[in-house]
């Protein structure tokens, strides 16, 4: 693609963002919402869960999915999760605490390394499905239910991504083998493997060679061992439009669903989506709180940063647009100039963007961040002694009780 391709690809992709930031800003529901908690705030529109979720439903049919609930951990995103059916992946007890009226074969514990109170704790409450990548881990499982099974979670190494979660987890097909041994000899069922291919992967071909890989050791298991396993979970780490456009989830499944497809019909498929479930749910609202001229041109400092909702910045390394809120109806860039956007925060370091381009901005204007939905509040600090960012449902529910969902007890009976 062309450099001039690629400019035109990318002006069109912000546009689209823009247009859509735009839309919602008109809206009552967010006017009221901003009117009711003030900045910063987090818009959620829980419907947009719902729709995404369903996409990914009609691009990958034969797959089970289980939200990861670390992306985020709100009852008005996990209510609407289970009205539809969706599974629920998590890596605490306290992620399972959240969710008491979802039924127990609903949800997978996927942490490679828990404390052992942890898993009887989640045993006692139902769960029955557990990763696990060494023989330590292995050995806390003595004893376990019958019903309880293991999944093996195998290391495929991405460096694109942004999160290499390959890094920290995982064994190779060796130890893996070793691991089934070992879980045979002590009376314990491994089901199936598991993996994390790292988040944020825009790499459908990363995606389809680990899968491949994972059903030939499958085979191999099979043919060597003896041992039937039936469960692939493929984990999360499908990628979200930020700055710049990705691989549609229809493109990503184009490729990695047909190798899926094959062997459907005899493995039990699980997939556990954080980002992708929810990112593009939730828009970030800021005003700024102050405006100095330094030595390197114009900063404004923003209500919120990267101990913040922003902390999304510091910990992936992701970029989220920003807009100024009065540039959101009008696409005349001309008289924007290079500005510095920072936190609230004395840290130095919490700095948001470097060289945007802003319009001319004073204390109290607006700014907005779409696709702030994932590991933005879960990731945040109270440092300064900041508040976490209200988050503030949107849809659902009529505009006089917007902000009241958050407040909301428990979740609706699921059953
Ligand atoms: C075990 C596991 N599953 C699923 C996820 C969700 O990944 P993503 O948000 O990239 O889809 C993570 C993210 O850290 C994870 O560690």
């Amino acid at each position: 693609m062309s450099i001039a391709t690629t400019r035109r690809a990318e002006e069109a992709f912000r546009d689209a963002r823009r247009e859509e930031a735009a839309s919602l800003m008109r809206s009552d529901a967010a006017r009221a919402a901003i009117a009711l908690h003030g900045t910063p705030v987090l818009l959620l529109q829980t419907e947009r869960v719902r729709a995404q979720y369903r996409r990914l439903r009609a691009a990958l049919p034969f797959v089970d999915f289980h939200f990861a609930v670390k992306a985020l951990a709100h009852e008005g995103v996990l209510e609407t999760l289970a009205e539809e059916g969706c599974g629920f992946d998590v890596a605490t007890g306290e992620e399972l605490a959240l969710l008491d009226r979802v039924p127990r074969g609903r949800i997978i514990h996927t942490h490679p390394i828990k404390k052992p109170a942890e898993i009887a704790e989640a045993i006692d409450a139902g769960v029955r499905t557990f990763v696990i990548d060494n023989e330590i881990e292995l050995a806390k499982f003595i004893g376990a239910p019958s019903d309880v099974r293991l999944l093996v979670r195998l290391a495929y190494r991405s460096p694109h991504a942004k999160s290499d979660l390959s890094s920290k987890f995982g064994v190779g097909p060796f130890e893996a083998m070793h691991l089934i041994v070992a879980a045979r000899e002590r009376g314990i069922r491994v089901a199936g493997f598991s993996f994390h291919v790292g988040s944020q992967l825009d790499d459908p071909a990363r995606f389809a060679a680990a899968i491949t890989e994972t059903v030939a050791l499958i085979d191999r298991v099979r043919a060597e061992l003896g041992v039937h396993l039936d469960v692939l979970d493929i984990g999360g780490g499908f990628p979200i439009a930020y700055d710049s456009a990705v691989r549609s989830i229809e493109e990503l499944a184009a490729v990695i669903g047909p190798v899926l497809a094959a062997r459907a019909g005899d493995l039990e498929i699980l997939a556990e989506p954080g980002r992708a479930m929810v990112a593009e749910s939730m828009m970030l609202v800021t005003s700024v709180v102050g405006v100095a001229e330094r030595d390197d041109g114009r900063w404004y400092y923003l209500d919120d940063g990267l101990y913040g909702a922003y902390s999304n910045v510091l910990t992936e390394d992701v970029h989220p647009l920003i807009f100024a809120e009065r540039e959101l109806e009008a696409a005349d860039t001309s008289a924007h100039r290079w500005a510095t956007l920072a936190g609230p925060t004395c840290d130095s370091s919490d700095v948001i963007a470097r060289e945007a381009l802003m319009p001319e901005l004073e204390v109290g204007d607006l700014l907005v961040s779409p696709a702030m939905g994932a590991y933005t509040v879960v990731t945040a600090s109270r440092f300064n002694g900041r508040p976490v960012t209200t988050i503030a449902v949107l849809d659902a529910v009529e505009v006089a009780r917007v902000g009241a969902v958050e407040r909301e007890p428990a979740l609706a009976a699921l059953a």
